[in-house]
């Protein structure tokens, strides 16, 4: 059974999509829209907008858009029924007691079984690191000084040579085509069903909640790859997983140490530093970001100090900072990661780094000056400029003005000229964000490559939206049957429907669709954009324009009869042709 609409409306109705989505994105008022850096993907500049007259959010560089349930699932990396039941909740609205469909059922009993299939998993190579076969598996975590408390603690184990493991979960009853959905084994022509991993020594990947949902595997010697990871699966999304988090959660410090591997991880919990996790060999991500911000607020970032590991924390922090998090940048030079920093120098030294580390503006801008000929004048006066641009960005005034500040005084400029090139970088950044957002990205391929009369569809529907006093005049000359067939049909169809019982609510069309590439396409349909027309006389002439073509398109249809073919050809009777001019000249579109 599904949940009524009235039901989901009223979820709906009570999460203004503004409240929510502030409380995971910085947005800034922008006219009638909210501004911020989307969610979904990396940008620099926001154009990510959230509209509370429509209660409908839509990403301008990836397209991405719907109404608050649309934005829950996307961010909470969940199906509907979660993000009904989360906002429920938040509004305080009981839902009524429901029996999971089938589908659902299936679903939940798979992810059930592959976490089950993980924990054997994770028993079997327990055991065997323990077991006779298990010693190279010892002797690789022996000599990387490991104690048997810190192995027990990350339930660390081994793969031996001869595999074994998809015999054994054979023998506890589990299929072949379950067990090649863990990941675990996999299947090929000739050997038939095989492990993953062998003579490799094995680190349990578990989820924040403690349980096995991958593993990694080392080789013990300089073999490659020197890691190697479960796949993804329904399970596992590399991207919002941290290695350690199981553990450091429950830290009292108020932050969590970011360090690049496994091992990095393991020896700084053996060494008392037990808020320390790892992403999986992978960049930071929103998804990352939001799991931590579930934590703390505060990171320490610590990276190699080479090219890539100063180009990775570099990326992380804006990240970090676009889900509420502060970050640091700990510098562990001359050793190259937290492991062999602790082996070398020990943890108190390691301590003092911590207390070190480096606010990340200034870590960003001594970056930044790697780019500048700062023994020139004009590169130090370029390099001014572009750290302008940053403190620019800085949506909060105080911060804004403690920077100015301190950089001032940290690079030795005048304050006020500081200022003088904030206020003029603030100046060229709203240009460019006023004058490009609506064209920049993959939108302008997607409308060069859509069908003309479409886009003009979709412009008028966007406009019905935001003007609606001009329902009842388009209404006129074009029905929801003249869109064309698929999604923007029956998204007309209900928006008529919606308009002619004076009951505009866009976001509850979204919820019409259950599948999420529908919602961004209905977010982009009521997101239409024309740029900035500013006179009323100009956007009635635009609009207009709109209606009168699809007006066209709907006669030269009905007089060609069924076929689309050309119209020209089939409008031989001049009679008919002059008629059409007469009708469509009298359109006029006030608003
Ligand atoms: P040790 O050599 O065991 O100390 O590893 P490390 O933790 O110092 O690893 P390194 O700095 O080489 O890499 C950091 C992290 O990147 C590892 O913990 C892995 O998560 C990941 N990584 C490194 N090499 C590989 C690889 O070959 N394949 C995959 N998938 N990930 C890797
Ligand atoms: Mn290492």
């Amino acid at each position: 059974m599904r949940y009524g609409e009235d039901v989901i409306e009223e979820v709906r109705s009570r999460n203004d999509i503004l409240d929510v989505i502030s409380g995971y994105v910085k947005l800034k008022k922008q006219g009638s829209n909210y501004f911020g850096l989307c969610p979904f993907h990396n940008e620099k500049s926001p154009s990510f907008s959230v509209t509370p007259s429509k209660q409908m959010f839509y990403c301008f560089g990836c397209q991405k858009g719907g109404n608050v349930f649309s934005f829950i699932e996307e961010y909470e990396n969940c199906e509907f029924p979660e993000a009904l039941q989360i906002l429920a909740e938040r509004a305080g609205v009981s839902l009524p007691e429901r029996s999971m469909g089938e589908e659902e059922k299936r679903e939940q009993s798979l992810r059930t079984r592959l976490l089950e299939i993980n924990k054997e998993a994770a028993k079997y190579y327990y055991a065997m690191l323990r077991s006779q076969n298990g010693t190279p598996g010892m002797n690789y975590f022996n000599g990387r000084q490991l104690s048997e408390e810190t192995m027990k603690t990350f339930g660390l184990g081994f793969a031996s040579q001869g595999g074994g493991l998809w015999r054994y979960l054979k023998s506890k009853g589990y299929k072949d085509e379950l067990l090649g959905q863990s990941g675990l084994v996999t299947f090929d022509e000739r050997r038939g069903m095989s492990d993953k991993f062998w003579n490799r020594v094995m680190f349990p990947i578990m989820d924040e909640k403690n349980r096995v949902i991958a593993f990694g595997g080392r080789v013990m010697g300089d073999g490659k790859p020197k890691y190697l990871n479960s796949p993804e699966t329904k399970i596992f999304d590399k991207s919002r997983t941290l290695y350690g988090l199981n553990r450091a959660r429950s830290t009292k410090t108020g932050y969590l140490i970011m360090c690049e591997g496994y091992m990095d991880v393991i020896s700084l919990h053996q060494a008392g530093f037990t808020q320390a996790v790892a992403t999986l060999g992978t960049a930071v991500t929103p998804g990352h970001a939001s799991l931590i911000s579930r934590f703390v607020k505060n990171v320490l970032l610590i990276y190699d100090s080479d090219d890539a590991g100063i180009n990775a924390a570099k990326k992380a922090i804006p990240i970090l900072k676009n889900a509420g998090v502060t970050s640091k940048v700990v510098n562990l030079k001359p050793f190259k990661d937290p492991d062999e920093f602790i082996k070398n120098l020990g943890p108190e030294e390691f301590e003092k780094r911590l207390r070190n580390a480096e606010n990340s503006f200034y870590f960003e801008m001594r970056v930044l000056e790697r780019d500048f000929d700062m023994s020139d004048p004009d590169g130090r006066t370029r390099f001014v400029g572009a750290m302008a641009g940053s403190i620019a960005a800085m949506e909060n005034p105080v911060e804004r003005e403690s920077y100015i500040a301190a950089m001032a005084s940290r690079y030795s400029i005048a304050p006020q000229n500081l200022q003088e090139a904030v206020v003029k970088a603030a100046v060229d950044r709203d240009r460019i964000a006023r004058y490009e957002r609506p064209r920049t990205g993959r939108s302008e391929h997607k409308e060069e490559r859509e069908d003309g009369l479409h886009k003009v569809q979709r412009l008028l529907l966007t406009s019905l939206v935001e003007n609606p006093e001009i329902f009842s005049q388009v209404e006129k000359y074009v029905k929801p049957e003249d869109f064309d067939e698929g999604v923007i049909r029956r998204v007309a169809v209900a928006l008529y429907d919606q308009l002619r019982e004076n009951k505009l609510n866009p976001a509850a069309i979204v919820s019409m669709f259950d599948d999420e590439e529908d919602h961004s396409t209905v977010a982009m349909l009521f997101h239409s954009q024309y740029g900035d027309i500013e006179a009323k006389s100009d956007r009635e002439r635009y609009i207009t324009d709109l209606v009168v073509k699809i007006r066209k398109n709907t006669i030269m249809k009905e007089q060609s009869g069924a076929g689309d073919a050309g119209g020209k050809d089939l409008l031989k009777n001049e009679l008919a042709k002059r008629r059409m001019v007469d009708e469509l000249k009298k359109i006029h579109i006030k608003l």
